[in-house]
């Protein structure tokens, strides 16, 4: 413990931080940004679909080229030397660079508001990367209580072979957060909205009092994507996706992504992802880069059928509770107004009863899929505290209200007409 009230205050610093980030994104695009800079296109959803030209514009295939490369070849060995040294720019073995993930590494950079983002194997290569890229043995991280399952998993059993301890916090208490900061702090890992229960954090505040210390932010915006929020604009360090949900939005890819400032992406990339052999490959790069280019679309329909879905669980006599940032009664309904541009497609609900209960509406859906993934066109379905969650304590599961009677849904790109028909036939079942 350091001291006892958070350090919220340097108005001037923030102003100063994001002037700085403007201008490097602005360096970023003269650099690097081709295709539609000229029009001063800044929308999430033209981004996506035209982020980076690899042709002169409306000259050459419009679909991104695939290029699974493993080695490169060159003129001389002077060339060879000069780029495996990092003196030249350029690709030398697939395991550090390929020229379709670089590609739609971009995109995903610009549309994260980052200066460059790595795609990865996973979001747990993104997740375990970015955190040992900033930790040492004896290191110290303080990570959000109710955090993906996959997340929690590797703080609490391989982080700690290697001296890396954790504390998991109640995030939406400031004060608590500052309580357990210690000298060997040096990262403040977070999610919002979490995993399952869709707690919303305050990026801005939480990253003013990590820096105030000299700690990295990382946030998970795997449920958001940069559509619904950025979180570098907000503060944060880093961001972490797990590609496998909304970016690539069709169930087929397993990824990742890292996005953040050139200097730490480039670290991660020659010291880390690269070295661990976590790479994304070129043919779930173009699968995600096509996937990618509906994430706009896709996104409104997942939030406006989401709302639906949640406004007719909340007055459902079986349900006990319903967790959806866009309800008033989201205890931090304010705060997701504030700082997403929406409330995202999970829903998240408690049934009147116990694991029973949940058992028979899950097993009762017919249109809905019991699956532990999520972010795809079909509407998913899922018991965290025996699916996703199930490696987490017992005691840990209640302390973020992971109970035997809450579902998780993902709502799918149906009709919302219909995934509601589905879920109320269900609950007369239970
Ligand atoms: C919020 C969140 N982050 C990270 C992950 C891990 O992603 P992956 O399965 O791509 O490793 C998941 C997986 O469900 C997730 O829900």
């Amino acid at each position: 413990m350091i001291n006892s009230t958070p350090k919220i205050r340097c108005i001037a610093n923030t102003l100063t931080y994001s002037s700085i980030k403007r201008f490097s994104l602005f360096v970023y695009h003269f650099n690097y940004g081709e295709g539609v800079k000229d029009l001063n296109v800044n929308n999430s959803a033209t981004t996506c679909i035209h982020g980076v030209h690899t042709a002169p514009k409306k000259i050459g295939p419009i679909a991104s080229k695939i290029i699974p490369a493993v080695g490169y070849s060159f003129p001389d060995l002077d060339s060879a030397v000069d780029t495996v040294s990092g003196k030249v720019n350029g690709n030398f073995y697939g395991r550090y660079g390929n020229p379709t993930t670089q590609t739609l590494q971009s995109k995903i950079a610009i549309l994260e508001h980052g200066e460059a983002s790595l795609g990865v194997s996973s979001g747990m290569a993104a997740i375990s990367s970015a955190l040992l890229t900033f930790l040492q043995k004896d290191d110290h991280v303080i990570c959000t209580k109710d955090v993906y399952g996959g997340s929690y998993k590797f703080l609490t059993n391989i982080a700690p072979r290697y001296g890396i301890t954790t504390d998991f916090v109640d995030c939406t208490d400031i004060f608590a957060v500052e309580k357990v900061i210690r000298r060997n702090t040096k990262v403040l890992y977070i999610e919002t909205p979490s995993n399952p229960c869709l707690t919303i954090l305050d990026i801005g505040m939480l990253s003013e009092l990590a820096h105030s210390y000299g700690l990295k932010v990382i946030i998970d915006n795997t449920f958001m994507t940069p559509i619904l929020q950025r979180p570098l604009d907000l503060g944060a360090d880093i961001v972490v996706h797990s590609a496998t949900k909304y970016l690539n939005g069709h169930g087929d890819v397993i990824a990742g992504f890292i996005v953040g400032d050139a200097e730490s992406i480039d670290t991660m990339n020659k010291k880390m992802v690269g070295d661990l052999g976590q790479v994304q490959n070129a043919w779930d790069s173009f699968l995600i880069d096509r996937g990618l280019k509906t994430l706009g679309v896709r996104m409104k329909q997942h939030c406006q059928s989401s709302m639906k879905v949640a406004e007719f669980l909340e007055q459902h006599p079986c349900i006990e509770r319903v967790y959806y940032p866009g309800l008033t009664s989201h205890p931090q309904h304010l705060l997701a107004k504030k700082q997403m541009k929406d409330m995202g497609g999970i829903v998240s609900f408690e049934l009147k009863g116990g694991y029973e209960e949940a058992r028979r509406f899950i097993n009762a859906l017919k249109l809905a899929m019991i699956s532990f993934s999520l972010g795809d066109p079909e509407t998913l379905v899922q018991h965290p505290a025996t699916m996703t969650h199930a490696s987490v304590p017992l005691e840990e599961k209640l302390k973020c209200n992971i109970t035997d009677r809450l579902v998780r849904i993902s709502i799918g790109l149906e009709d919302a007409e219909d995934i509601i028909l589905d879920i109320e036939q269900a609950l007369s079942k239970v």
